[in-house]
């Protein structure tokens, strides 16, 4: 996601800052800037797009500086623009903001803030923020204390660094869930989000902890905890190379973006789903179109295509909405039904795939009312689209989608749960979903289970991937992860209609991944696996923990519950996830770039 890059001491920092940003790169980002001091006040020099946008402006403009901070912004609050871009400087210019996250309670505090005479120059969050601790620092006259009372009124996951013209040799920078570390050098330090920035300068770093609040100066690094008591900065010397370190340590993006799951279905929850369980979206439909729809056609390819069954499954079960999910590529010349009453979902990580672009404006030139759910802000279905619900997922490198996935299930929820508050349908859903982040970090810790089930099948062939209700709609997409980067062959479908087929390939060697999260369906599930197992296949069970299950099962994954059969069965494909990676793997697989496919498909 977002860069946050700092410098402080004798060198150069504007071209240390720039460099730093440029080694997070590939996070993922649409826009780029600088704020540093110099004669005078402070500088910000900022552009949208890719960095090479920002470093044609340092060029003509030339700026130099011993104090510098950088931020690269994926776009959430606004549109990727000059104006949005970071950093953002509060009501009279004297404190200037870098942020990654999101201010969870920007909207309540922006309107504080215009009672109080403020104007916004951009559509941010950041800006709010950055207006918050300006107006602190107007009573206090220290940054530090300023910050630390701002950081009382934002509620959300953020990393905050800023600066202020009065204090020219000072950073702060504070922390709430985002990762922020620091760098120790010899007469200058360093900070940034993440540690490949760090690395070409200093091996030293300090890695904030939550609350914790950093000043940095030339001559040292201070550090307060969340109450305000100074504390004793644990210094760790990193050995890992860079690339090991753009991963997090992991070996591939793919692994990472798995485990990175909890926490960005959490930032897809936050601000949304409210404590009372009513959902509060920005930039949704107006209610009307809510409230009139008599149909639902959903359109994705690929992985986005599961996720919309798992949002059928939602919308029919809770709302009785008919729901048709169809493949844009199919949708677009098939000269589909629409109604005036229909709306049409589009679901895409990228927002650029041109089957999904095309049903889309198909879609709208029928006069449908179009709703985008989207990961890539500013992309051109989320523009096309009359509304856009961004999954807030991050940027997803790995080809293979993981937290794109469960983002658009978890989206797609949120919207069932908003449509379900408008027309005045009760539905218990809400619990599920705020229980999902914590349930998805349990389901994770099978990960040593899924690595040795991988070394157990090692070898295979073909394996199938059955389930009933949500659960066949899980198994589809467990079925495409292991095809995309293990290069396993698979046979996907419901449980039941195994023996009408598919059963007359199954023979010893053959693994057959059973879905079992519905209590309802358990019995019919265990039937279909004793139909396996007759003809000695290996059967691996992934659900809901029950005697049945573990007794039938050769291997048996259990998962926590969430009270909701279709949350239940988007937690099981995690585990599948972490079977197709250990596969792939193991047989030495190309995993983040698996043969043949492409992340975005722009071509038909
Ligand atoms: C490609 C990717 C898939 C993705 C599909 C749809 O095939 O490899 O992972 O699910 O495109 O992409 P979208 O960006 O529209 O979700």
């Amino acid at each position: 996601m977002c860069g946050i890059a700092g410098y402080i001491g004798p060198r150069e920092a504007i071209a240390i800052v720039f460099d730093q940003i440029t080694r997070l790169e590939y996070r993922g980002y649409d826009s780029a800037g600088v704020a540093f001091q110099r004669e005078g006040g402070i500088g910000i020099l900022k552009k949208a797009g890719k960095l090479v946008n920002l470093k044609q402006l340092l060029e003509t403009e030339k700026p130099v500086s011993h104090l510098a901070i950088a931020h690269s912004r994926w776009a959430t609050h606004g549109g990727p623009t000059d104006e949005n871009a970071h950093p953002h400087f509060d009501q009279h210019d004297r404190i200037a903001v870098i942020h990654n996250g999101i201010i969870e309670n920007y909207f309540e505090l922006a309107q504080e803030l215009s009672a109080e005479g403020h104007v916004f120059v951009s559509e941010t969050d950041t800006e709010i923020a950055a207006h918050v601790i300006g107006r602190e620092y107007e009573k206090s006259g220290c940054l530090t204390a300023a910050v630390r009372e701002a950081a009382k009124r934002l509620k959300g996951a953020y990393a905050m660094v800023v600066l202020s013209v009065d204090d020219p040799n000072r950073i702060v920078a504070v922390r709430n869930a985002s990762p922020l570390v620091l760098g120790l050098g010899e007469g200058e330090n360093f900070l940034a989000s993440d540690i490949p920035a760090l690395l070409p300068y200093t091996r030293k770093v300090i890695v904030m902890d939550e609350g914790d609040l950093a000043t940095l100066s030339r001559e040292g690094i201070t550090l307060e905890d969340g109450n305000g008591e100074e504390k004793t900065p644990e210094v760790m010397t990193i050995d890992w190379d860079i690339e090991a370190a753009e991963k997090g340590g992991f070996p591939h993006f793919m692994i990472k973006e798995i485990h990175e799951q909890p926490e960005s279905v959490r930032a897809c929850l936050a601000g949304r789903l409210q404590h009372d369980g009513s959902v509060k979206l920005l930039n949704t439909l107006p209610d009307d179109v809510w409230r009139r729809t008599e149909r639902v056609t959903m359109v994705a390819c690929g992985t986005a295509y599961h996720a919309g069954l798992m949002g059928a499954y939602l919308i029919e079960s809770m709302l009785r909405i008919p729901v048709e999910v169809e493949y844009a590529s199919e949708f677009r010349y098939n000269n589909p039904i629409l109604r005036e009453t229909d709306l049409a979902i589009v679901i895409s990580q990228s927002g650029e795939t041109a089957d999904t672009l095309a049903a889309l404006k198909l879609a709208k030139s029928r006069g449908v009312a179009t709703l985008g759910i989207v990961n890539v802000v500013g992309s051109s279905i989320a523009r096309e689209c009359d509304a856009v619900h961004y999954l807030q997922a991050g940027p997803e490198i790995s080809v293979a989608s993981t937290k794109a996935y469960s983002g658009q299930v978890v989206t797609l929820a949120l919207a069932a749960l908003y449509a379900a508050q408008v027309r005045g349908v009760s539905t218990d859903l809400a619990a599920s979903l705020a229980l999902l982040p914590t349930r998805m970090a349990e389901t994770l810790c099978v990960e040593e289970q899924c690595l040795s089930i991988a070394k157990l099948i090692r070898d295979t062939q073909l394996m199938f991937y059955l389930g009933r209700g949500a659960d066949a709609a899980a198994a589809l997409e467990g079925a495409l992860k292991m095809k995309e980067i293990a290069y396993v062959a698979t046979q996907e479908s419901p449980a039941g209609e195994m023996k009408h087929g598919p059963l007359a390939l199954v023979e010893p060697g053959v693994v057959a991944v059973f879905g079992s999260t519905d209590p309802v369906t358990r019995d019919k599930v265990v039937s279909n696996i004793k139909e396996v197992k007759a003809r000695r296949g290996t059967v691996i069970g992934i659900g809901l923990d029950h005697p049945m299950m573990r007794n039938v099962c050769d291997e048996f994954i259990p998962i926590p519950d969430t009270g909701s059969h279709v949350v239940n069965a988007a937690l099981s494909v995690l585990p599948m996830q972490l079977l197709a990676y250990h596969l792939a793997h193991l047989r030495g697989c190309e995993i983040d770039q698996p043969r043949n496919l492409a992340k975005s498909v722009t071509v038909e």
